[in-house]
């Protein structure tokens, strides 16, 4: 299995030998309503792919990788890491740049990166360059993280890592495993998705923000109860058209319940409810009080 290059809040690397079991043998196309990184999508046997979400720059760093040559986009990653001289530990160590591994490159880097999130914020088109860019400032930046202020900029601080031997076997085997496989993408609200265009061979996989947690793709209120309910109705849909579809959610987490999801599945005693072994973080595992621990799921149709 290969993990996606893009560090995602919820993705599903990790819960990939939990979940993949509970998928059906057989799948047309497979459809990653929520794609995110790409974790589950890329991981799947299925005839093809329909990786969607609404977040262009995702979507666009992933067409990216499925679009041009391997050789090409580290050629272009290493160019970029030369011209903007930032730090290159795999090939020149980290006495080289007067840091060591605990405290990380933020402090070399730090100008260098704020001059290419500049240059990249001023890029004015969105093509193949600007996605690329985008995903050396990914690699450069705290967390390897994506996010945006509310004017469109770009805004993560620097990180403490670089384009390590780590994170370049990650990106090559991501991108070697999405350019083989049949794939299509797609950048929609997962609403404006026409479900007529699937039928009982496909398989639709949903990983939404989830309501009762925080993700820095929530964080400007981007996940409402509006759309938990719209996207419990796009389910049922999926239900009455005979398409099988399955729900990454957590029923509980850190003392909250989703209401609507339990109600949901009340009113809905033909969907199963799968409850996975996951906890987020480790300090979870110190947790005295069970209620506080995140109640993973996966709820299927079939
Ligand atoms: C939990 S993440 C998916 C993680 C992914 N499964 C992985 O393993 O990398 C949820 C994703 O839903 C996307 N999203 C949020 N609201 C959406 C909407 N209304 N329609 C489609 N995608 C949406 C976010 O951009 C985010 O990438």
């Amino acid at each position: 299995m290969v993990a996606s290059p893009l560090n995602y809040t919820g993705g599903k690397f990790k819960l990939l030998p939990q979940i993949l079991p509970l998928f059906p043998q057989e799948i047309d196309t497979f459809v990653d309503l929520f794609c995110g990184g790409g974790n589950v999508g890329a991981n799947v046997r299925a005839n093809a792919v329909f990786f969607n979400d609404f977040d262009s720059n995702v979507i666009g760093i992933l067409s990216a990788f499925k679009a041009i040559p391997k050789e090409e986009i580290i050629q272009f990653i290493n160019n970029t890491i030369e011209d903007y001289r930032l730090s290159n530990v795999s090939a020149n160590g980290y006495d080289f740049y007067d840091c060591d591994s605990a405290k990380g490159l933020g402090q070399y880097n730090r100008n260098q990166f704020l001059q290419l999130r500049e240059d990249f914020n001023n890029l004015p088109q969105r093509d193949y360059h600007y996605y690329l860019l985008l995903y050396v400032l990914v690699i450069f930046s705290f967390n390897n993280q994506i996010r945006f202020n509310q004017s469109g900029k770009f805004n993560l601080p620097v990180g403490k890592r670089d384009f390590n031997g780590k994170m370049q076997s990650k990106l090559s085997q991501f991108i070697d495993k999405l350019q083989e496989v049949n794939c299509v993408f797609s950048n929609a609200d997962f609403r404006q998705i026409d479900i007529e265009q699937f039928d009982e061979n496909d398989f639709v996989y949903a990983d939404p923000p989830y309501l009762i947690t925080c993700a820095t793709y929530n964080e400007q209120g981007g996940w409402t109860e509006l759309l938990e309910h719209d996207l419990y109705e796009f389910l049922n849909n999926l239900h009455a058209h005979n398409i099988r579809f399955a729900l990454s959610n957590v029923l509980t987490s850190k003392g909250k319940t989703n209401t609507i999801l339990q109600q949901w599945l009340e009113d809905n005693p033909q969907y199963n409810c799968h409850h996975l072994n996951y906890t987020y973080s480790n300090s979870n595992y110190q947790v005295k009080d069970r209620t506080l621990v995140s109640d993973e799921v996966l709820i299927t149709n079939y």
